[in-house]
């Protein structure tokens, strides 16, 4: 089966979900976007609001930025896949519960595995210990490699949501990391 159709089996289970309840609250469940033969996967915490209407993944202020730092290696949102950990908007953005994490984790590996990435980026510390198992501070595990499942590289980066409450460029400063840590990124691309 081509990775379009197996994408669309997952979708449509996707949108069939009512493993926890977040489905009860959602308006519309945000399944992913993006190239599916793309070498890299980025992958966020949740919906937020405007996801949940529009039922797409990054699409309010932090995906507009999130887009903004794909731009400045030259790479365009729709080239690589973009997805979140949960599929279901939390009520109020709040952090997901482990058992909703827990019970949306098989669609999320599904799509791993249509996708067979070479690089995984987690954007915030809900989504890198998700893979990395353990609640490390973001501060101290972005920018750096890690290998899951024998292959796959692991690259966290901060959420581009904590980026828009830390607005400053100065050297060293989150905005500063992160435009360096996508050059990273970039490598795994071509
Ligand atoms: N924040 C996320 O983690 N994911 C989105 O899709 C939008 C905002």
């Amino acid at each position: 089966m081509k990775k379009e159709e197996l994408m669309a089996i997952i979708e449509q289970r996707i949108r069939e979900c009512q493993a926890c309840p977040l489905w009860l609250q959602r308006t519309n469940v945000v399944p992913g976007e993006g190239n599916l033969h793309s070498p890299i996967m980025f992958v966020g915490e949740g919906p937020g609001e405007e996801e949940d209407k529009q039922g797409r993944p990054f699409v309010g202020k932090a995906g507009q930025l999130l887009t903004k730092i794909l731009e400045s290696v030259n790479i365009k949102r729709e080239d690589v896949y973009i997805t979140n950990v949960v599929k279901c908007r939390p009520p109020n953005n709040r952090v997901p519960t482990p058992l909703e994490i827990q019970s949306c984790s098989p669609f999320l590996i599904a799509q791993i595995e249509v996708i067979n990435p070479r690089m995984i980026v987690p954007l915030g510390s809900t989504a890198a210990s998700f893979f990395l198992g353990k609640d490390e501070p973001i501060t101290k595990i972005r920018g750096k490699e890690f290998v899951w499942k024998g292959g796959i590289i692991i690259f966290p980066m901060f959420h581009p949501s904590y980026l828009l409450r830390n607005p400053s460029k100065e050297k060293g400063s989150p905005k500063d990391l992160t435009w360096q840590d996508i050059k990273k990124v970039r490598k795994y691309y071509d």
